[in-house]
This record gives structure tokens, C-alpha cells and sequence, in this order.
């Protein structure tokens, strides 16, 4: 039982890590606008800077999100793996930038206090370290420039791997083609390639082109007998086996119809 309520405590890092960032980003936001407004109105004579109650609060609050996105972070990390390192990293370096940034607070709070400035400043620096590590942490989740991708197709930019193999090469027809595209691959775009793909080729396998799927190199498809496919192996099996795919704690597992395609589409190959 604890090490559920240990894993769910984990878990809650995914929920609780938007707080502070918005928060203190706004906090800052607030802070150096008001620092520099004076000085866009040329006010002849200046006080020094002091922080704004409202502001303050919202910095407390995501000083309150960032210790607990930091511990239950560390918690969830545990069997996260290498991957984790740098988003790991930037978390610890802006959980301590914020603890500063929060004595730089009390002390700029003090009456006829000068340190206003410093505070100004840890914040600034600190937003920035959150909102980095917010996006590395997006990239563990999502892949790598999940947010731009859409921006990259758009434009053309996106690497056109489809068509440079040669079909001759792949030894396949091209109404084999034209079924991996239309129906095959958008079932691996939807349950696999978050981990077999550009981003994050796992076990060395992509499944985001059919000259990787039937790359023989992979192994994941046996012409000669459809049926010990290493690919149909994974996808149809008990739903809580270890071995299937997607693993079981990251995805749903494909629909029978899904699988019939799937297993369809690789015993067409032969014929
Ligand atoms: C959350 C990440 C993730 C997703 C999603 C995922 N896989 Fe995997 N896959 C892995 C990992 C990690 C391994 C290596 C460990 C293992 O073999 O179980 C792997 C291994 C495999 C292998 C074995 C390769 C070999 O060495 O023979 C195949 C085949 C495979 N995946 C197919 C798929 C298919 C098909 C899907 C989608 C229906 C899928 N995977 C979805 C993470 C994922």
C-alpha cells in the first residue's frame, strides 16, 4: 500500500508542476514592469523599487508549487531512467533559485529597504529556470518539439523519409504502400511513435516509415511466416503482459479491429 500512495504521490507532479510556473512568471512579469514603468513615464524623482503585495503573494504561492513539484518530482524520477537527467537538473538549480529568491523577498520586505533590485533580479533568473524546465519536462512526456512539430509540417520542414526508399528495394508492391500509409501508419502514429520514432527510437525501432518497419535489420516482421512477426507478437497480447505494446502503464492497447489490420497488412506481404 505505501508504495501505491508513494507512486500516486509521485504522479501528482504532472498535475501540480503548472502552478508555478505560471505563477511566477506572472509574479515577474508584474514585478519588472512595474520596475521599468516609472522610468518609460520619465518620473523625475524615484523610489527605490519595492515589491508589490500582490505579486509577493502569487511568488509565495509558486515558492509553496515549486517544493512540491521539486519532491514529488524526485519521487516520480526514480525509475524515470537516464532521460530525466537534464529536466532533473534545471529542477533542482530552480528549486534553490527560488528558496533565494524567497530570503531576497523577506529582506526586500524590510522597512527602508534597498534590496528590492536583488529580488527583482533572483525572480527573473528563477521564472526562467521554471519555465526551462517546464519545457524539458514537456519534452520527456511529449517528445521533443512536440509544441512545433504542427509549425514544421506546415512549413515543409519535417524530414521526408517516405519517399526516398525505393519500393523495388523493399521488395513490395505498391498497393502495399498505399495500405501501410493510409491505414497502417496512422495506428502507429497514434500508439507508437511517441516512442518509435524520430524523437525516441526505442529498442533502435521506428515505425514511422515502412522502410523502417521492414527494415530487416528490425526484425519485426517475418515475411516467410506472418504469424511469429515480433510486431503482431507485441500488439496482441493479454492486456496486462509484460510485453506488450504499448507497455501497459503508457497507452491503451490497439482495438481487435486495429489488430486485424495490422496483422492483415503484414500477411498481405507475402502473398
Ligand atoms: C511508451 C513507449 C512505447 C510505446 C508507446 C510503444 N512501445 Fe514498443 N517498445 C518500447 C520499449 C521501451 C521497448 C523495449 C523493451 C521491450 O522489448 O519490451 C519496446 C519494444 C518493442 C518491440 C520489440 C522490438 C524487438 O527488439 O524485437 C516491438 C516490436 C515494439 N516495441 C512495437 C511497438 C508497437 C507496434 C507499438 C504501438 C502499438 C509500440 N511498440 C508502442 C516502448 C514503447
Amino acid at each position: 500500500m505505501l508504495e501505491h500512495l508513494i507512486e500516486f504521490f509521485g504522479r501528482t507532479h504532472l498535475v501540480v508542476l503548472h502552478f508555478p510556473i505560471a505563477l511566477v512568471i506572472v509574479a515577474a512579469v508584474v514585478e519588472v514592469s512595474r520596475a521599468i514603468a516609472p522610468k518609460i513615464r520619465r518620473e523625475p524623482k524615484r523610489e527605490p523599487f519595492r515589491p508589490s503585495s500582490a505579486a509577493s503573494l502569487m511568488f509565495v504561492f509558486a515558492l509553496l508549487g515549486t517544493v512540491v513539484s521539486v519532491s514529488t518530482g524526485l519521487v516520480l524520477g526514480f525509475d524515470g531512467g537516464q532521460r530525466v537527467d537534464l529536466h532533473r537538473i534545471l529542477g533542482i538549480v530552480s528549486g534553490v533559485l527560488m528558496l533565494m529568491t524567497g530570503i531576497a523577498l523577506v529582506r526586500a520586505m524590510r522597512p527602508q529597504s534597498r534590496g528590492g533590485l536583488v529580488y527583482l533580479g533572483l525572480l527573473s533568473v528563477s521564472a526562467a529556470g521554471v519555465g526551462l524546465t517546464g519545457h524539458f519536462g514537456g519534452e520527456l512526456t511529449h517528445g521533443a518539439g512536440f509544441v512545433t512539430k504542427p509549425l514544421e509540417r506546415m512549413l515543409g520542414m519535417e524530414e521526408a523519409v517516405i519517399s526516398e526508399f525505393d519500393l523495388e528495394a523493399l521488395n513490395i508492391s505498391q498497393a502495399s504502400l498505399d495500405s501501410f500509409n493510409d491505414t497502417i501508419l496512422p495506428i502507429f502514429m497514434n500508439s507508437c511513435v511517441e516512442c518509435h520514432g524520430p524523437d525516441d527510437a526505442e529498442d533502435d525501432i521506428r515505425l514511422d516509415s515502412i522502410a523502417y518497419v521492414l527494415d530487416p535489420a528490425a526484425d519485426m516482421i517475418r515475411r516467410d511466416d506472418p504469424g511469429m512477426s515480433e510486431l503482431v507478437y507485441r500488439i496482441d497480447l493479454p492486456h496486462d503482459d509484460p510485453d506488450i505494446m504499448p507497455p501497459e502503464e503508457d497507452g491503451e492497447p490497439l482495438t481487435r479491429a486495429e489488430i486485424e489490420l495490422v496483422w492483415g497488412w503484414i500477411a498481405s506481404l507475402s502473398d
